[in-house]
């Protein structure tokens, strides 16, 4: 499948949009994608080490769930911790698919895993959109599981969510299922730590896109140019993370002019947090119903199974 290498464009037409935007898909260049390593291992993001805890712990419940002989469906392909766990607790798995943008990710996870997991059948697919994908293994096969952990489902809106989940209930099919983990609405101080950090690790991971900006259009622009600014938006239910300009400045990125005010923000990702009622609404308007839900003991976290409604 073709991939159209798309940054450029999408980073001007964003620039020129009121308020400014660069949507959170771009943080992950390689130095980006280190940063995010070493946000998931901060004493305050609590998000990565408490799905670990709940999957540790409630692993064989989502397995039973799950049951025999399933194939486990994969968009991105991470540190791959959550997915070895996954495999390691289901019954016989038919096939793994993981589903990533990056060929160089998806040959690195897979030759780990095929090392990790000689007998089970992997098959990679190198893709970007969901409606785009279909399946290589026959649909009687078995059941197809997505697993979709990390909160990854809260960096779109709502209304993408619904959209990304309507398409993969699609690609699954009707005896499909989704083991998703999504973070909890919970008290605003522990919310904002975890994208404040004292190490300033989350500020550097959003100035590295400035950095990625100028290496990738030649202009001269530097991330301290810029503030992080994280906060919780209680009304939307979301932590909004911006990129403040300190100066006034003018860039000419190809043949556009973007000019930034002193001061003037650039809105670089949402981060969603829902309660099991606003998340299980999310699902039902996905076309899937929720059977079982796993959370740790403080409530942050809850790692949910749902299955594909059947109409
Ligand atoms: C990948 N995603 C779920 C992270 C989050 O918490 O929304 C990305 C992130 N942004 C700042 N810190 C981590």
């Amino acid at each position: 499948m073709p991939i159209v290498d798309t940054f450029k464009s999408e980073i001007i037409a964003g620039l020129r949009e009121t308020p400014k935007r660069i949507a959170s898909k771009f943080f992950y260049d390689e130095r980006g994608s280190q940063l995010f390593e070493a946000i998931t291992q901060l004493p305050e993001y609590y998000l990565t080490r408490t799905e670990i805890s709940i999957l540790r712990e409630h692993l064989p419940a989502m397995a039973e769930r799950i049951g025999t002989g399933a194939t486990i469906i994969e968009f991105g392909t991470g540190a791959g911790v959550k997915t070895k766990m996954l495999l390691e607790a289901v019954h016989n798995p038919r096939a793994y698919i993981p589903i990533d943008i990056s060929r160089e990710q998806l040959t690195h996870a897979t030759t780990k895993l095929a090392e990790r997991f000689p007998n089970l059948e992997i098959h990679p697919i190198f893709g970007d959109y969901i409606s785009e994908i279909s399946l290589p293994i026959p649909s009687d096969a078995g059941k197809n599981v997505i697993f979709f952990p990390g909160s990854t489902v809260g960096n779109f809106t709502p209304d993408e969510a619904i959209q990304f989940l309507r398409k993969a209930a699609a690609l699954i099919g009707p005896d499909g299922s989704l083991l998703i983990g999504f973070d909890r609405v919970k008290d605003i101080r522990v919310l904002e730590a975890a994208y404040n950090d004292a190490q300033g690790i989350t500020a550097e991971f959003n100035r590295n896109l400035i950095r990625r900006i100028g290496r990738e259009f030649g202009v001269a622009i530097s991330p301290e140019d810029f503030d992080h600014l994280a906060f919780f938006n209680s009304e939307e239910s979301r932590i909004e993370m911006h990129l403040v300009s300190g100066d006034s400045r003018t860039l000419k990125l190809d043949d556009e002019e973007i000019t930034f005010a002193q001061g003037e923000h650039i809105v670089t990702e949402y981060s969603y947090k829902y309660t099991p009622e606003t998340f299980a609404a999310i699902l039902t308007a996905s076309g899937f119903s929720v059977q079982d839900r796993w959370c740790d003991e403080n409530n942050y976290f809850e790692v949910c199974y749902a299955t594909v409604d059947h109409k």
